[in-house]
């Protein structure tokens, strides 16, 4: 039997219950706690400090402390301490994994591929952190002489989310500590150990006091929002989450002017094309429907497939799901784990019944599943054929692992669709068809498209969206921009 709880870690300093501010472990000012619950028992895993505005002050003023050094330390030494950060998290990705697996739910060979995802960030921005060049400009007075270079912003307030809470905080703040910036980290209240686990590997890197902080927080996390938000000091703010809290975060940030990077809600379309490969296909529609049992932004949500695939499609790809196994993530051979929430279910139900009721025909699943007893928050994988327009997947993500299946006929007709919608980050084609590939991903309203494939993250590719998906861009050679300003240096040479 593998490991099954925190009891299993082999570094036990690597389960952390307190927040970290200027290098201390430290409790809540009021003394307030939140239990974070294992998704797959509900049973609690910890108590953590409910923090707030106050707490959030102090980090803050210790990263902006630090950073008045921090910014003098060249690329070289910053690569250096995020390497050694990349080695720690690789040489402890079991228990790492095995964190994230209990707070998340997500399998545990999923876990690991998260781990090893969040430490390539490091190794890359390691690498962009001494390629930020300046340039020298050619001028029109030969009087004088012109050029630029970067510098870092000062404090980045890093929000990350629950559904990948080690690979978000190291997108985000590898390309911050590589740029010279120091940082506050504020993890989802629903998944803070692994984000806790990961300050101790940086300190234990080298990174110098305050220029790592965490403020953990479940029901004052409005409030530590608006302090990040409306703090002098902090000068950027990365958030990844839905759109709606991204809206506020922008209204929040605008009276200061922050510099912001949203990462927000998607509706990514998954087109089947007649001359696709079936087994293409299904092992695309796999990997861009299931992982992280459906609750990635970049989830394929709106499933399109051309008439004439449609039902063997369909069929195909419904046997192949019923051979996944569902379960708790520490659990051998799981491939989907529970859900993060409760509010997933319910939601996840809402649009399957929407379905229904507009005619949709369930292939597979439609359920909450029953886990001989246990208690977690599991969904039968889902299939429904006959989606249209009108039923709610159309609008909104479902966050789930439902697979609903909208028909069409023309390149056109599913471009349309695709493009009917308010928000744009990712997007799948399946084709056989280079021009089709080509001219569909270039009709595509959205960031990032992945063309026979069904994942859409590497570190040395640039991650974001486009309309109310947000801006920025995390990963690539691009992420690191976001942290840095730039100053032009006019020079006189007449004298
Ligand atoms: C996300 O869901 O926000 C991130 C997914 C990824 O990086 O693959």
């Amino acid at each position: 039997m593998g490991p099954t709880s925190i009891a299993n870690l082999k570094r036990k300093d690597l389960f952390q219950t307190k927040g970290y501010i200027n290098a201390q472990w430290i409790h809540s000012q009021s003394g307030k706690t939140f239990d974070v619950i294992n998704p797959a028992t509900l049973e609690k895993i910890a108590t953590v400090p409910e923090m707030g505005a106050a707490e959030t002050a102090q980090a803050v003023e210790a990263a902006h402390v630090s950073f008045q050094s921090f910014k003098k330390t060249t690329a070289r030494e910053r690569a250096r301490l995020l390497r050694k950060w990349n080695d720690l998290i690789l040489e402890n990705i079991d228990d790492l994994a095995l964190i994230l697996t209990l707070e998340n739910g997500k399998p545990l060979a999923e876990a690991k591929g998260e781990v090893a995802y969040a430490a390539s960030f490091l190794e890359w921005f390691a690498g962009e952190a001494e390629r930020t060049h300046g340039e020298v400009v050619p001028v029109a007075n030969p009087k004088q002489r012109i050029l630029t270079f970067k510098q870092p912003l000062g404090v980045a307030a890093c929000l990350a989310p629950w559904n990948f809470p080690i690979a978000m905080i190291t997108r985000k703040v590898g390309a911050a500590l590589a740029a010279g910036c120091t940082t506050v980290w504020k993890p989802a209240g629903e998944t803070p150990l692994s984000c806790l686990a990961q300050a101790v590997l940086a300190e234990q890197a080298g990174f110098p006091m305050g220029a790592i902080n965490v403020v953990t927080t479940l029901d004052l996390v409005a409030e530590v929002g608006m302090e990040l938000c409306t703090n002098k000091f902090v000068k950027k703010l990365s958030f990844t989450g839905s759109t709606r809290v991204g809206k506020l975060l922008a209204e929040q940030c605008a009276g200061s002017l922050k510099k912001l990077s949203l990462e927000l809600g998607g509706n990514s379309p998954f087109i089947v094309f007649d001359d696709a490969k079936i087994e293409t296909a299904v092992e695309a529609c796999i990997l861009a429907k299931f992982r992280n049992s459906g609750q990635t932004c970049v989830t394929a949500n709106r499933i399109m497939v051309q008439a004439g695939i449609y039902d063997q499609f369909a069929e195909a790809l419904a046997k192949r799901i019923q051979q996944l196994k569902v379960g708790d993530g520490t659990e051998e051979g799981v491939f989907i784990g529970p859900l993060t929430h409760e509010r997933a279910v319910d939601k996840a139900m809402c649009h399957i019944n929407d379905a229904k009721a507009h005619g949709g025909q369930i292939m597979l699943g439609g359920s909450p599943l029953d886990l001989n007893g246990k208690k977690g928050y599991f969904l039968q994988p889902t299939v429904i054929k006959n989606m249209s327009r009108e039923m709610l997947t159309t609008r909104e993500e479902t966050f789930a692992p439902v697979v609903g299946l909208y028909r069409f006929n023309t390149e056109e007709e599913a471009i349309e669709l695709a493009n009917d919608c308010e928000v744009g980050l990712g997007g799948f084609i399946i084709t056989e068809s280079i021009p089709r590939s080509w001219r569909v991903t270039e009709a595509l309203e959205v960031g990032m498209v992945g063309v026979n494939l069904g994942l859409l993250s590497a570190c040395e590719s640039p991650f974001g969206g486009i309309k109310e998906s947000g801006y920025g861009r995390e990963g690539g050679r691009q992420g690191i921009q976001e942290y840095l300003a730039l100053k032009s240096m006019l020079i006189n040479v007449d004298n």
